[in-house]
């Protein structure tokens, strides 16, 4: 079954053709970053404006790039939240017609759901369970996917994302937009060990995950040693920053698939880009005996395949949304999803 993909939940406008869950034949991605980049941040209601001006041309390259036209699309996928509602609605809007228009199923897909299935796109058909550290610009959840293709949510940070984190910090330390990879180039040239920042709710028990604290660390420090006269190696404090959300995610991450008695473990999302939570995640799921999952850093970050992938898990399985589906920008997980049979 040929899925079409459509993700417009936040910056990227994405469109992707995958066969039968697994064969990726276009992934189009049509980046938002430099709208965004004078903000340092992505602005919703650019977002929203930036989705209706680059979906269509995002389409057309997709079937192009996939050998395809409408009429061999077999069911349409669309990211329904959570995200920002007026960029979400734009490509549910997309997606209905279009699933309209063609008579074919049309199915709405949890974001994070689609991170997850991320991982089928190169390790095909995914065998639950498994443990899934997503980490994104907006989200930072450990979740737990069962034999029963249930999602439950294990823990989540209680306030910043990691990959707000990562921006905020960037930002500081006059790095450009977006600040993921920046302090991830950053650091390769600094000592992770250079500076003691806090490892919050490490040593608590349970996998929730809290980042403010951290950055308020690293302004602090910075505004104390610039008071002091202390030169500032700027790679020392993004690899410093970096390894206290790094270690608390790898050995959280561990910790739940030990707890779970799972073997298998992926890291999805934007930070799973991350070289730094790339390799120490490597390591650690190494030495504990576990599988680790890693897609390519491409589809890491958010992108039409996932959501197809995820889309065509649930067609197969029969589910179906109806065409009055809506966006909904704080849809949970746990929940089966937004779809509505
Ligand atoms: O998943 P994603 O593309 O969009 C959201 O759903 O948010 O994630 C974007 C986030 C940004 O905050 C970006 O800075 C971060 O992922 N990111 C990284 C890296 N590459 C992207 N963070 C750390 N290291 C990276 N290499
Ligand atoms: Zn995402």
């Amino acid at each position: 079954m040929l899925v079409l993909g459509i993700e417009t939940s936040c910056d990227e406008t994405a469109a992707a053709l995958v066969e039968d869950g697994v064969r990726v034949r276009a992934n189009v991605v049509g980046t938002q970053v430099e709208h965004h980049r004078p903000y340092g941040g992505v602005v919703p209601e650019i977002a929203a404006r930036a989705h209706l001006e680059l979906l269509l041309p995002v389409l057309d390259r997709t079937l192009v790039e996939g050998g395809a036209t409408y009429a061999d699309v077999e069911g349409v996928a669309v990211t329904v939240g959570p995200g920002l509602v007026g960029a979400l609605l734009v490509g549910v809007a997309a997606a209905k017609s279009l699933a309209l228009a063609r008579g074919v199923p049309l199915i709405g897909v949890n974001h994070l759901e689609g991170h997850v299935y991320a991982v089928q796109l190169e390790y095909g058909i995914l065998e639950p369970p498994i443990v899934a550290l997503v980490v994104s610009g907006g989200h930072t959840s450990l979740v737990l996917l069962d034999e029963e293709g249930t999602f439950t949510t294990l823990g989540a940070t209680v306030d910043d994302a990691a990959g707000e984190a990562f921006d905020k910090i960037a930002r500081f330390l006059g790095l450009d937009y977006p600040g993921g990879p920046e302090i991830d180039r950053m650091a390769r040239d600094g000592d992770p060990a250079a500076i003691a920042f806090p490892r919050a709710l490490l040593g608590q028990e349970g996998y929730d995950f809290s980042l403010s604290g951290l950055k308020t660390a690293v302004v602090r420090e910075l505004r104390r040693r610039q008071s002091a006269g202390e030169e500032i190696s700027v790679p020392d404090v993004a690899a410093s920053f970096q390894e206290a959300i790094v270690d608390v995610q790898v050995r959280k991450t561990v910790a739940a698939a030990r707890d779970h008695d799972v073997e298998q473990v992926t890291i999805v999302g934007g930070v799973a880009a991350n070289s730094r939570l790339r390799a120490r995640m490597s390591e650690a799921c190494g030495q504990a005996g576990l599988r680790l999952l890693t897609p390519s850093p491409a589809l890491c970050t958010d992108n039409g395949a996932m959501i197809a992938a995820a889309g065509w898990n649930r067609l197969a399985a029969g589910e179906r949304s109806a065409l009055d589906i809506g966006a909904d920008p704080n849809l949970a997980l746990a929940a089966p999803s937004a779809v509505r049979p």
